[in-house]
């Protein structure tokens, strides 16, 4: 079982297209098993415009801040994933998902945050009462966002985190609670720079906090392949970057990718199977997410299956 988190600060360079297109495409390859797509992100698009589900008020605040699931003081993980985990498939209209999951998310996950904030202040000033002065065992924010997912890895094989655009103290709980990071990013020094960035802070978290989880794959996103710009950019980041992390099959920028999501929330898998297309860029696309999704695959070390 393995943690996938989609991550980058910069804004608008696929992370959720990547997070839902690899979600759908793993559950595909994973059947009998369950796959958990995990929205962190309060514009919430995950669930509603990227795959097509309505929410009716299900959200991931609910789980982080759970005082809505609370009986006798104690805190139901269980009655708050049932609450608010949905079903991604939509088979009664011929889009076939049957072992895919959302946790969707919703402007509220700001609320959450600022309570999440209020209780760990409120726990810290307890044990200072009780004269604890173990600061190494203190509650933070990051312990508190896996103690109330932690119990999820043992119901899905695979969960896949959409990170918002942001890098604040969130951030660390993320990193706390993923295994691989998958950072998207278009080929223009912002974004490029924010992928630097961020490999920079993982480094800091693995140092201060003692947390595993490593970028492990770059997607460039948004690529002209006929650009001799891009071109260049790819060789030099393979040169930069290769010897730490795969640098994952380019995705073009093609407009069946938006069309999608436009049209009635089908990530560029389902969109390209029910098009028909043969743009050969929304072809590249396609190949190019299943590259990543095979790579994300194998990460799994899942047993082949002996037939006898
Ligand atoms: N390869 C592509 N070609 C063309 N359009 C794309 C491609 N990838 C994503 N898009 C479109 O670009 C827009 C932004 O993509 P997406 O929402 O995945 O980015 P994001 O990084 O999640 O954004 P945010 O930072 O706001 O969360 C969407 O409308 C999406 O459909
Ligand atoms: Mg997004």
């Amino acid at each position: 079982m393995k943690v996938f988190a989609v991550v980058n600060a910069a804004g608008g360079v696929g992370k959720t297209t990547t997070a839902t297109t690899l979600a759908v495409g793993l559950s595909r390859l994973l059947q009998g098993r369950r796959v958990l797509l995990i929205d962190l992100d309060p514009q919430g698009d995950s669930a509603s415009t990227m795959l097509g589900l309505r929410t009716q008020g299900f959200c991931v605040s609910k789980v982080i801040d759970g005082r809505s699931y609370v009986t006798n003081g104690q805190l139901d993980l269980k009655a708050a994933y049932q609450a608010n985990i949905l079903s991604a498939d939509r088979s009664e209209e011929g889009i076939h998902r049957p072992n895919l999951y959302v946790l969707p998310s919703s402007d509220r996950i700001k609320d959450a945050k600022t309570s999440m904030i209020e209780e760990v202040a409120n726990r810290v000033r307890e044990l200072l009462a009780k004269g604890n002065h173990d600061y190494a065992s203190f509650p933070t924010i990051a312990k508190l966002f896996t103690e109330r997912l932690n119990p999820l890895r043992n119901i899905f094989d695979v969960i896949i985190l959409d990170c918002p655009p942001s890098s604040d103290a969130f951030e660390d709980a993320i990193f706390a609670f993923a295994d691989i990071i998958i950072s998207p990013t278009m080929l223009d020094y912002k974004s490029l720079r924010a992928t630097l960035l961020l490999m920079n802070r993982v480094t800091k978290a693995q140092q201060n906090d003692g947390v595993h989880c490593r970028v492990k794959y770059m997607v460039p996103t948004f690529v002209d392949l006929r650009t001799k710009l891009a071109q260049s950019m790819l060789a030099s980041l393979e040169e930069r970057y290769g010897a730490y992390l795969t640098i994952s099959t380019p995705v073009p920028r093609t407009i069946s990718v938006a069309e999608g999501p436009a049209s009635g929330g089908l990530t560029i898998l389902e969109y390209q199977e029910g098009s028909g297309s043969t743009s050969p860029a929304a072809e590249a696309a396609v190949q190019a997410y299943w590259d990543l999704i095979n790579y994300v695959y194998d990460d799994l070390n899942i047993p082949e299956t002996a037939y006898v």
